[in-house]
């Protein structure tokens, strides 16, 4: 089977100076595969390259087996196929909840206002906001806006989620919440590339983890091996310093 994402030997510098030195990674349908390593690793810089928000140096990005990162190819096409949500929820603060989701579909694709909204209270209805619809963002908390930006991110129906650290900036009490989402769109069959460094929730959801440094996927496998059972000294010395800090 063909799987929904692989990334080919992905170089990207900047300035010169190598920050992914030759990244391969396949994601079939219905994985959680989530990137754990130290800040500077390059899993921001990985997400925002499969998103198609960087440009890459060398190497292929394969959505469903297409070369998205051919330049030839439309890319706001491409990247609809795909939901972003990053650690700031970067909601619109002058539209509710329900504006902030069904803003995406009205505007780049043209649906009528009241489809929109329809759609806009379903996606609110998914993550769990059915009742905050009419809310504006500084009424919500945290967790509620992450979640907006969830809902955003799933208007086209993506074929692949990629989540940046999105439960860093919230309060320890909310991070929850979302983690609890993630888990049930995950349960849903969601395919989903996450950064993060809530290991419990790698441990519980992933199914693939791959801890990155400098640049390179040192070392890919299932949970609990990588993260219990690490073959590379880095990874293990990555989880040693990284329990320590906790
Ligand atoms: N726009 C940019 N211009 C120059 N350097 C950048 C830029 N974005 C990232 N970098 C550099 O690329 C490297 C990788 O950064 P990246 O944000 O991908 O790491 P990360 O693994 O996501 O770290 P963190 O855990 O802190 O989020 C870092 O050394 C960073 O300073
Ligand atoms: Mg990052």
């Amino acid at each position: 089977m063909t799987p929904i994402l692989s990334v080919r030997g992905l170089t990207k510098a900047y300035h010169g100076t190598p920050v992914l030195a030759g990244v391969d990674l396949d994601v079939s349908e219905h994985e959680v595969v989530v990137l754990i390593g130290a800040s500077g690793s390059g899993k921001s810089t990985l997400l925002r390259c499969i998103d198609l928000l960087e440009e890459i140096d060398d190497g292929q990005i394969l959505l469903d087996g297409r070369d998205i990162s051919d330049p030839r190819i439309d890319a706001d096409g491409a990247r609809r196929a795909m939901g972003m949500v990053f650690q700031s929820f970067n909601l619109f603060p002058h539209l509710t909840a329900l504006g902030n989701v069904a803003l995406a579909p009205r505007v780049v694709h043209g649906t009528a206002r009241r489809a929109a909204q329809d759609r806009g209270r379903e996606l609110l209805a998914r993550v769990g906001l059915a009742d905050l619809a009419d809310a504006y963002p500084d009424k919500l908390s945290g967790g509620q806006q992450q979640r907006v930006a969830i809902a955003r991110a799933l208007a086209y129906e993506p074929r692949l989620l990629l989540l940046d650290e999105i439960t860093s900036a919230l309060d320890p009490e909310l991070v929850g919440e979302v983690l609890t989402l993630v888990g049930e769109l995950a349960a849903g069959g969601a395919t989903i590339v996450m950064a993060t460094h809530e290991m419990a929730f790698a441990r519980d959801v992933a199914d693939t983890v791959c801890f990155l440094d400098g640049g390179r996927i040192v070392e890919a496998g299932t949970a609990a091996q990588v993260l219990t059972d690490p073959v590379e000294d880095r990874t293990r010395q990555f989880l040693r310093r990284f329990t320590a800090g906790r």
